[in-house]
């Protein structure tokens, strides 16, 4: 799959977004090392902070599927700047796919890539606790 193509399938996953406190609506699509996809929208609550982010629903549902091991994220999203993930989930992608590709884009057909290590240089890490 192209990066192109996982760009248009986060596109796709951000119809799904449930965002009618925000009203901004997120899609993710993330692709494993053997090549199936997992795709994400954000769902809000009314109590705010129970809300998930679009990342963090494809991540868990690739794990909670056994996958284990992850190649690069589309993320996606239409505002006044490109997309980025928030540090919540900088953290997990750290914690799951440390060495992940991250697709960004604001416009269909268009994107911008970014290393996970300059979203989020000097992580907290699993390491620090063995
Ligand atoms: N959101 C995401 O889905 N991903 C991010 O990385 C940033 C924030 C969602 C959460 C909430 O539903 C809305 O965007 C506004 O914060």
């Amino acid at each position: 799959m192209t990066d192109l193509d996982l760009i248009s399938t986060a596109w796709q996953a951000r119809k799904h977004a449930s965002a009618q406190y925000s009203n901004y609506l997120v899609g993710a699509a993330l692709i494993t090392v053997s090549g199936k996809v997992f795709t994400g929208c954000n769902v809000e609550s009314s109590s705010y902070g129970l809300s998930i982010c679009a990342e963090r629903v494809a991540l868990f549902k690739a794990i909670s599927e056994g996958e284990r091991e992850f190649v690069r994220i589309a993320i996606v999203a239409e505002g006044k700047f490109t997309p980025v993930p928030c540090g919540a989930c900088r953290q997990l992608l750290t914690d799951y796919a440390p060495g992940i590709e991250i697709l960004l884009s604001g416009k269909p057909g268009q994107f911008e890539k970014v290393l996970l290590s300059d979203l989020l240089p000097r992580p907290f890490s699993g390491d620090f606790l063995r």
